[in-house]
């Protein structure tokens, strides 16, 4: 009798507590997001507050237990959804049900210069992240590739900032369908990977406007991300992560970002400055895990203990975490907490295919001399592949877009499986990597190799004399000082001897096909010798399937390169006249807007090796006379171009139409041109079709550091329609009244 009566009372005072969370309209996704934020927000406790802003594990934050709000859970990004790690340590928890699909590198699907593209990327992306649980991912990187020695450009979308803007947005979009917040990355300046933890870049506003925050501006007013992660390095001498200018004057001032701004792991360095300068989450700071603390490490954060004292001493009001926490807030309402919410899919066949379609419209046929691709297996009895890229898996390493994928198809298998029955694939290393331990694996070593470089060489290049076609698959890879995060590259040449072999091979056998795996531009001394050179970029799990299907022709190439190739180190930009990586304290980015192709056009005397916007077809395009439809504009109005492409060839292609625009009289140095649209065509052979671009007056404009502001000079200037920067087809005058 006497327990029965306790029972009864203990759930008559639960019930009124109870009654209160089923009406609360934080909990009611039907509710506008604003109105659950402020309902929420007044029900928690300082406490409960400052947990939001830091982390609990490696990759989480906490929810609200008591009132039923979920943790964070972020995952890298940008390429796939990381392997699950354990609590506080960086290798892998040992799950067995988190293999995903791995996605072509960025540096790809910039390459395809198809927002479509980039739309399918991030919905089948999403759906990955989604399904795994995660209401963050840790990407799309959109820092502009200034020097080709920056180890980090693969997870990046190129040079020029309209390209990365245009890409950018769909992609931020179709993840964020999901129910899963894309954090775009690394915010901003974070062009080199040496000293990247501290060192303080020296920019201009102009450039800084102009070149390097586009894409990010993109990303949060077009594709209206919902998180955006700060950089390691620093800005006017302040760590990006907290950053005064960045983050409360451009991004949440001018931009009026409503997101939450999440550090770089280990990227916060002071309490004061993390709570006045911007930031909203912190992750990563440098403890380990649980061993190194009290009772938990993760109390020592920046924002966690030493915050709440400040709090509690009332040294700080709660102003700023208030506003953080706002953050916070929305970002479960949008994702995890969000109205039918989708569910997600995870490693499906459709993914694969995903992958499959954008590595193949990424794939760059760099030259063709002769057409001797595509190849033909019913006309080629011995196919001689060497290269350790043909079989390197190469969705593992990197750094934290490192991926355990479902299954990889290596380009050698991807070229077994095309050619079946038809010819005989013999496979030689010709040259070998150091070994090195996967990342991943708690106390994982390198495996042991003996190697004799010249006898690698010697053997593959003897094969190649019995070969009809050899493909030589090399480039770099994700060992550190390669494509790498945490390091840079220490030149532009090929590693591990490649340049010697290729050039051997070539002479052992003119029909040999040169196929880079790489997701940066590399020198090639070899240009003049081989007939055929092909960008394949690192392509994820697909990649030998599309590799293969763009060599043997069941797929026109159709990618363009969305970076300069130089000849030497010296015609970028950044190194013939501005620094890197700098003293070790600070890098002048002397050259100002002059990155990639503006600096190549600059120059006179040299061409690049591949311009920006360069890849051929099997096909040939013609290109009519580009028109206007008016002779000036007003800064009211909007111009229309048009331009008649025809496809010239026997097979269907696509081609990238490119519209680039040149001031002709300005008061401020201007490059000579700058890519203003672009338009991806499919054409049957013999078809022609009328392209269209309609520009209005910011694709005129130039940042005024003086006056802080976009300024459209009235005058004269040409819009130029072409098939690359280097390859201007024609051009029409026009004035902005
Ligand atoms: C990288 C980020 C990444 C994070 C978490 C950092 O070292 O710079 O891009 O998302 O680690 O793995």
């Amino acid at each position: 009798m006497k327990l029965k009566s306790i029972l009864v009372t203990a759930s008559l005072t639960a019930l009124p507590l109870f009654a209160q969370q089923q009406k609360a309209v934080y909990l009611d996704a039907s509710k506008p997001i604003e109105e659950r934020v402020e309902d929420a927000l007044k029900r928690m406790t300082l406490e409960e507050k400052v947990a939001m802003t830091h982390a609990q594990s490696k990759f989480s934050s906490p929810g609200v237990p008591r009132l039923g709000i979920p943790e964070n859970w972020m995952t890298d990004g940008p390429h796939g959804i990381r392997a699950e790690v354990l609590w506080d340590e960086w290798y892998g928890a040992g799950w067995t049900n988190d293999s995903c699909i791995a996605f072509p590198a960025l540096t790809a699907l910039a390459a395809t210069w198809n927002m479509d593209m980039a739309a399918l990327y991030g919905k089948s992306i999403g759906e990955e992240a989604r399904y795994r649980n995660k209401n963050v991912l840790l990407g799309p990187g959109v820092n502009i590739y200034r020097t080709p020695l920056n180890g980090r450009n693969f997870e990046y979308m190129g040079e020029d900032p309209f390209l990365a803007s245009k890409m950018v947005v769909p992609y931020i979009r179709e993840v964020q369908k999901n129910g899963v917040a894309a954090c775009v990355k690394h915010y901003a300046l974070n062009n080199q990977e040496i000293y990247r933890g501290h060192i303080n870049v020296e920019v201009n506003d102009r450039a800084l406007y102009e070149i390097y925050l586009p894409a990010f501006k993109a990303a949060v007013e077009e594709g209206h991300a919902w998180a955006i992660m700060g950089s390691y390095n620093q800005y006017k001498n302040e760590h990006c992560c907290h950053n005064q200018y960045l983050l409360n004057d451009i991004l949440k001032g001018e931009w009026g970002f409503d997101g939450v701004v999440v550090s770089d792991w280990g990227g916060v360095h002071d309490t004061k400055q993390a709570i006045f300068n911007g930031l909203d989450m912190e992750f990563g700071s440098w403890t380990n895990g649980m061993t190194w603390g009290k009772s938990n490490a993760y109390d020592y954060y920046y924002l966690a203990d030493p915050y709440l004292d400040l709090l509690k001493s009332g040294k700080v009001t709660d102003k700023e975490l208030n506003d953080k926490v706002r953050r916070i807030l929305r970002l479960v309402f949008r994702t995890n907490m969000a109205k039918d919410r989708p569910y997600g899919s995870f490693g499906t066949d459709e993914h694969a295919l995903a992958g499959r379609t954008i590595a193949q419209e990424g794939i760059v046929l760099l030259q063709n001399r002769g057409n001797l691709l595509p190849v033909d297996p019913a006309k080629t009895k011995r196919i001689l592949v060497v290269g350790e890229n043909a079989v390197k898996r190469m969705t593992i390493g990197g750094g934290s877009s490192s991926l355990k994928a479902k299954y990889e198809v290596s380009p050698l298998a991807g070229i077994e499986a095309r050619v079946g029955s038809a010819a005989d694939v013999m496979y030689m290393p010709g040259y070998a990597s150091p070994a090195v331990a996967e990342q991943d694996k708690k106390g994982a070593k390198a495996e042991e190799k003996v190697i004799d470089p010249d006898k690698l060489r010697a053997d593959a290049v003897n094969a190649a004399k019995e070969a009809d076609v050899v493909f030589f698959v090399g480039g770099l890879n994700k060992n550190d000082g390669q494509d790498c995060e945490g390091n840079d590259r220490s030149s532009l040449g090929l590693p591990y001897g490649q340049d010697k072999l290729i050039a051997e091979l070539v002479k052992a056998n003119p029909n040999t096909v040169v196929v880079l795996v790489t997701g940066n531009a590399v020198a090639m001394p070899w240009v003049k010798e081989v007939p055929s050179i092909v960008e394949a970029w690192y392509s994820g799990t697909e990649a030998g399937n599309a590799l293969a299907s763009v060599l043997f022709g069941d797929v026109n190439p159709s990618g363009k390169l969305p970076f300069t190739f130089p000849v030497r180190l010296e015609d970028n930009g950044a190194h013939a006249l501005g620094e890197h990586p700098g003293d070790s304290i600070n890098v002048k980015y002397n050259e100002g807007i002059f990155v990639g192709y503006r600096w190549a056009d600059k120059q006179k005397k040299s061409k690049p090796l591949f311009a920006f916007g360069h890849g051929l077809s099997y096909t040939t395009f013609a290109y009519g006379k580009v028109t206007a439809d008016k002779k000036a504009m007003t800064a009211d109005e909007s111009v229309t171009f048009s331009v008649t492409v025809k496809n010239t060839g026997t097979r269907e292609g696509q081609e990238v139409v490119q519209l680039y625009i040149s001031d002709k009289k300005s008061s401020l140095p201007r490059p000579v041109k700058e890519l203003k649209g672009f338009s991806k065509v499919k054409l049957a052979a013999g078809e022609e079709k009328v392209v269209t671009f309609t520009i209005a007056k910011d694709a005129l404009s130039f940042f005024d550091d003086a006056k802080h502001q976009w300024v459209a000079e009235p005058g004269r200037f040409e819009a130029l329609v072409g098939t690359s920067s280097a390859d201007i087809k024609s051009s029409v005058a026009f004035d902005l009244k």
